[in-house]
């Protein structure tokens, strides 16, 4: 027995992310012991909810959508409005969940789909009215914070009315299969656990490339800039999984534990040497797959009075890690917008053998797809099959090991794998406070040095791969 309350519940993630993972996991009828609760400000009759839902999950879903799923997905759905800032509306919430001597008879979700700025009143809510036992869960969402101290001010707000083992922070990269995969693949294969270190690899490359620009988040973006929006994150979630030490167990604190141990091994990023381990660049001008796009300031023209033009679309960082297992070996992070393919990767590169007898330029690497393919390669240097100097000259090989389309008909959506998983009660793939707060230290430093040294702000043409970072 579950209730899923989504404060937000007709805004625009609800609407695209949050609903359609919802209809893939309620829709088959089989869980008619579930209710689910969209909660917004304004009044709105359920046949007009429905239709609306309807709508964005036909627009969604596309051609998954089916009227007998939405009849079944449709007898579990309500809406409510609750003045969310304020005292009306509560007591029917409270009415709803039915709490009788606060005994828990059903697992409770609260998803905050909020603007962070409401997450206090909320939670204040919850707790006055007694809604937060502890058969009740919170879900949250990034912005968690945009810096060190709003960062912990969130924490705390959360903390005065949940425990940590009910709040489950959401990091999207997290819900992705090729993330999730990272670690039956370091720590299930002997081949890989063996050479997963600096005896062995020569640095690493994470990647995260989008073609979209800043569009109708301008706003926001500019605020806040890509090394805030993507690095702080996700970039340092694809790290932490790819470089933490062998967690003593599949539970989600030992794995946690061993994430948080990486950034605070992470070397900080100060006035001394920012300006050779970082570049940040905004976009101008630029074609990408045969079309014409706007630079980064003219998309800021209509918000021109709200921005100070001052946000980075690009960033890249040359990162170490200061432990037995990765000193020595520079790990590459590189973000940025407006680029020319969309993807997201992991690219390892192994050192060269100890021998000079075969032309090894091109070198092992093995390469995690992320998106838009879910592969995993291992480049391998073999005898080129013929020609003059085949006997000497090494081919690259690439052997691919696995891929998108072997076991899925559908591949579950970030949202759709970790809303289930917070209907499990399984925090594995959800960020601890404690992880927050180490990774807002070391970005907000990071911050800082670019403040106080004035580091420039490259330029790029939208379309390529951004500027040059000597690697
Ligand atoms: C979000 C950022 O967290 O991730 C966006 O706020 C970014 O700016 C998005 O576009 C990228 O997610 P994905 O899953 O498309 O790589």
């Amino acid at each position: 027995m579950l209730d899923i309350v989504i404060f937000g519940g007709v805004g625009d993630l609800a609407l695209r992310k949050l609903l359609p993972s919802l209809y893939y996991l309620f829709s088959d009828g089989k869980r008619e012991q579930c209710r689910l609760l969209c909660v917004s400000r304004s009044p709105l009759e359920r046949d007009a909810f429905l239709k609306k839902i309807k709508e964005k999950l036909e627009q969604f879903v596309g051609t998954d959508f089916s009227e007998e799923s939405w009849r079944n997905f449709k007898s579990i759905l309500s809406y409510m409005d609750i003045d969310l800032s304020g005292q009306d509306g509560w007591e029917k919430l409270v009415d709803f969940i039915n709490l009788k001597d606060n005994k828990c008879k059903r697992d409770i979700i609260y998803y905050l789909s909020v603007t962070p700025s409401l997450f206090a009143p909320i939670c204040r809510q919850l707790g006055r009215k007694e809604l937060n036992p502890d058969c009740s869960r919170v879900v949250v969402e990034k912005p968690l914070g945009e810096d060190y101290e709003s960062a912990r001010e969130i924490n705390d707000i959360l903390a005065s009315c949940f425990n940590e083992c009910q709040i489950y922070r959401i990091d999207h990269y997290l819900g992705k299969e090729a993330v999730q995969n990272i670690l039956h693949l370091r720590f299930s294969n002997h081949l890989i656990e063996t050479v997963w270190n600096n005896q062995h690899i020569d640095h690493v490359e994470i990647t995260v490339s989008e073609q979209v620009g800043v569009e109708s988040r301008a706003q926001f973006l500019d605020r806040i800039g890509t090394l805030r929006d993507m690095v702080q994150n996700h970039l340092m979630q694809l790290l932490t999984y790819i470089t933490m030490e062998t967690p003593k167990s599949l539970s989600a604190d030992d794995i946690r534990d061993r994430k948080i141990e990486v950034i605070k091994a992470l070397q900080p990023i100060t006035v001394r040497n920012v300006a050779e381990r970082t570049v940040r660049a905004q976009y101008t001008a630029g074609e990408i797959d045969g079309i014409k796009v706007p630079g980064y300031l003219e998309e800021l023209e209509p918000v021109r009075d709200k921005v100070n033009g001052k946000g980075e679309t690009f960033v890249a960082l040359k990162v170490n890690i200061d432990n037995g297992r990765w000193r020595g070996v520079p790990f590459i992070l590189k973000t940025g917008k407006r680029m020319a393919r969309r993807f997201a990767e992991i690219r390892v590169k192994f050192n060269p053998p100890s021998n000079d007898l075969y032309d090894t330029r091109d070198g092992n690497q093995m390469v995690i797809e992320i998106q838009p393919a879910l592969t995993v390669s291992i480049q391998m240097l073999m005898k080129q099959l013929m020609g003059a100097d085949a006997a000497v000259k090494s081919h690259a090989n690439r052997m691919q090991i696995a891929t998108d389309d072997e076991h899925f008909k559908r591949v579950p959506e970030a949202y759709e794998r970790l809303i289930g998983e917070v209907i499990k009660g399984n925090q594995t793939y959800f960020v601890r406070d404690d992880e927050i707060m180490a990774s807002w230290k070391w970005i907000d430093r990071i911050r800082n040095a670019w403040e106080e040294t004035e580091q420039e702000m490259k330029t790029y043409a939208a379309g390529t791969d951004g500027p040059d970072f000597e690697e």
